[in-house]
C-alpha cells in the first residue's frame, strides 16, 4: 500500500500543524503532507510549513467577490491533491455542503472543547463563566452542521486558577497530544467512519478515546 498522504487546512498559527509535521517525522504518524493550504496569505503556519519543505498553497479568500468563487477554487485545489485524509488545524472559514459530502469520513477537525459543550468561538472564556470544573478539546469527523459531527477522542483537563489565556494554553498543549494520535489512527486504518458512526479496529465505538492526565483509554 502506498503511504496515505494528508492535506491540511490553517487559518492561523499553527502550532496543531507542527506537531502533526513532528509526528510525521518522527513517524509516529505513517503518511505523507502533500500540501498546507491557508486562506490567509499571513498566516503564521506557512513559514512553519515551509520550513518543514512542505508545499505551501495560498487561497485568499478576501480576493473572491463571491463566496461560492473561494468555495470553487479551493475544492478544485483538494481535488487535484487527491488526499487520502483532510485535516482541519485552525482553519476559520465554513466548508461547502458538497465539498464535506465529498469526503465524508476523510476530514478531521480538532475544537478546543468538550463536545458538545461549547461549539463555536470563546470556549475557554465560556466554560470559565459557566463555572466549569473540567474542560479540554475534541478530535472529531466533520459534518454538515459546525462543530458537531461524531467524536474519536477527547482531552480533558482540570480546570484550575485559570484565565481564559492560561486555559487555552493548557487546552492547546493536549492538542497537540491528540490530535496527532487520532490522524495516525486514521491513515492506519484502525479508525474509521461508516454509516456516520465511529469505528475503532473495524468495530463501532461505544466509547470514544480519552486521554486525561497522561493516560489514554482507546475507544470502546
Ligand atoms: C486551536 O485552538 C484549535 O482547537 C482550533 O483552532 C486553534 C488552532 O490553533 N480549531 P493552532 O493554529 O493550531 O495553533
Amino acid at each position: 500500500m502506498s503511504t496515505p498522504s494528508i492535506v491540511i487546512l490553517i487559518s492561523g498559527s499553527g502550532s496543531n500543524l507542527q506537531a502533526i509535521i513532528d509526528a510525521v517525522a518522527d513517524k509516529r504518524i505513517h503518511a505523507n503532507i502533500s500540501a498546507v493550504i491557508s486562506n490567509r496569505p499571513d498566516a503564521l503556519g506557512l513559514a512553519k510549513t515551509k520550513t518543514a519543505g512542505i508545499r505551501t498553497i495560498v487561497i485568499d479568500h478576501t480576493k473572491f467577490t463571491e463566496r461560492t468563487k473561494f468555495d470553487e477554487a479551493l475544492t478544485n485545489q483538494v481535488a487535484e491533491l487527491n488526499p487520502d485524509l483532510i485535516v482541519l488545524a485552525g482553519f476559520m472559514r465554513i466548508l461547502p455542503k458538497a465539498f464535506i459530502e465529498q469526503y465524508e469520513g476523510r476530514i478531521l477537525n480538532i475544537h478546543p472543547s468538550l463536545l458538545p459543550e461549547f461549539k463555536g468561538l470563546h470556549t475557554h472564556r465560556r466554560a470559565l463563566e459557566a463555572g466549569h470544573d473540567q474542560h479540554g478539546a475534541s478530535v472529531h469527523f466533520v459534518s454538515n452542521e459546525l462543530d458537531s459531527g461524531p467524536v474519536v477522542i477527547q482531552a480533558k483537563l482540570p480546570v484550575l486558577d485559570d484565565d481564559e489565556t492560561s486555559l487555552a494554553a493548557r487546552v492547546l498543549k493536549q492538542e497537540h497530544i491528540i490530535y496527532p494520535l487520532a490522524i495516525e489512527w486514521f491513515t492506519s486504518g484502525r479508525l474509521s467512519l461508516i454509516n456516520n458512526r465511529v469505528h475503532f479496529d473495524n468495530k463501532p465505538v461505544n466509547e470514544i478515546a480519552i486521554w486525561q492526565s497522561d493516560t489514554l483509554s482507546l475507544p470502546r
